[in-house]
């Protein structure tokens, strides 16, 4: 008996196009597919017809180029291993004016996008006007010094909020900014959306693609959408290794993790934090022979679940399927849908890909 995280491979397959939604899509892959394993599901994406890509960091870059040697691959940090971007035709993104300055000589015969910052101010040109300025300075060099631009792009700070007007701000100031773009410069390549963004206002006007990430692994990414937007086909279980019972008044787990009111029913189960169960997912509950059951404490290795007289030794506990969603413990505060799929230990979970 093992703690597993456990993919159904077919179930991720169908779930790509019904997300799609027949719309061109640059698949995000950052972080290792978002923990789901890059090979997989850059075969998986491929599969369902995506021929573009996008990460942060070269090596996983590269290694998409190993895997689709006819893919777009789109490098979203800046990196100055010019020659490992040109070896492996990744494009990249053009993040600031000062960046180009800096490094003008060895962009030449790179293909960039160039990058509005807008409201998330994390990376990107401040203005328009700068794009236009670089756009002429790699003009007046000789053709074999110039960089390719053949995208431009933006990320979306606050398409995943409703309260307040950001989203409506960004999406403003990035498509005002474009339409003047497009009247002096052609883009083979034109991406904004987010999950979010995607599936609140479909894929925008003049853009090549959207550029999801979430919603392709099967969460969704705000909670007034229906889950059957997409679907979850990454499955966590556990097993119930042993039952103990407590008195009234008697504690289990370190420091009185949990305090029995009442004679209880305790499952000890054989996962825990070091698997990478967020702490704050034991406020919740798991499912166990198709009932939910609140957990009570959780240790590194260990999860304590109050249960009934039905649940007995060897029974499998699912932490986390389409029915005891990821997403469902998102929007319950647990955290960010990629934190949980992050913190997942590959090390010490059984892993199996059916
Ligand atoms: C630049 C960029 N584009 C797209 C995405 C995909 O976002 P999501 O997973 O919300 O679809 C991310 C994810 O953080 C990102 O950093």
């Amino acid at each position: 008996m093992t703690a597993t995280w456990t993919l159904d491979s077919q179930v991720f397959k169908d779930n790509i196009k019904h997300v799609m939604q027949g719309q061109p899509v640059m698949a995000v892959v950052k972080n290792n597919a978002y923990h789901y394993g890059l090979d997989f599901a850059v075969e998986a994406f491929m599969s369902a017809g995506i021929d573009t890509f996008s990460t942060t960091v070269l090596h996983e870059a590269v290694r998409v180029r190993e895997l689709a040697p006819d893919a777009t691959v789109f490098l979203m940090n800046p990196s100055t291993e010019f020659d490992v971007l040109k070896a492996n035709s990744i494009h990249m993104t053009l993040p600031s004016l000062d960046f180009y300055m800096t490094h003008q000589k060895d962009l030449a015969g790179i293909n960039v996008h160039l990058e509005f910052e807008n409201l998330l101010h994390r990376s990107g040109f401040k203005t328009f006007d700068e794009m236009k300025q670089v756009i002429e300075l790699n003009q007046e060099q000789g053709e074999e010094h110039q960089m390719k631009i053949v995208g431009i792009w933006t990320h979306f700070g606050y398409a995943d909020e409703f309260e307040v007007p950001d989203y409506d701000i960004e999406k403003e100031a990035w498509l005002n900014g474009l339409e003047d773009m497009l009247t002096l410069y052609h883009f083979d390549y034109i991406h904004a959306q987010n999950s979010a963004s995607f599936v609140r206002d479909g894929l925008f006007d003049q853009h090549t693609h959207a550029r999801p990430g979430i919603i392709l692994y099967g969460s969704r990414p705000y909670s007034s959408l229906s889950t059957d937007v997409t679907v979850q086909s990454l499955t966590v279980s556990a097993n119930v290794i042993q039952i103990r019972t407590l008195e009234a008044g008697e504690s289990a787990g370190y420091s009185f993790a949990y305090t029995a009111d009442k004679r209880s029913r305790i499952a000890v189960i054989d996962i825990g934090y070091g698997d990478g169960i967020l702490r704050t997912r034991s406020k919740h509950d798991c499912v166990i022979n198709g009932r939910r059951y609140p957990i009570r404490a959780l240790m590194m290795s260990h999860l304590f679940v109050e249960v009934d007289e039905a649940v007995k030794p060897g029974d499998t506990v699912i932490l986390y399927s389409n029915d005891i969603r990821i997403d469902e413990h998102t929007f319950k505060g647990v955290g960010a849908n990629s934190e949980q799929l992050s913190a997942l230990n590959h090390h010490s979970l059984k892993k199996e890909i059916i």
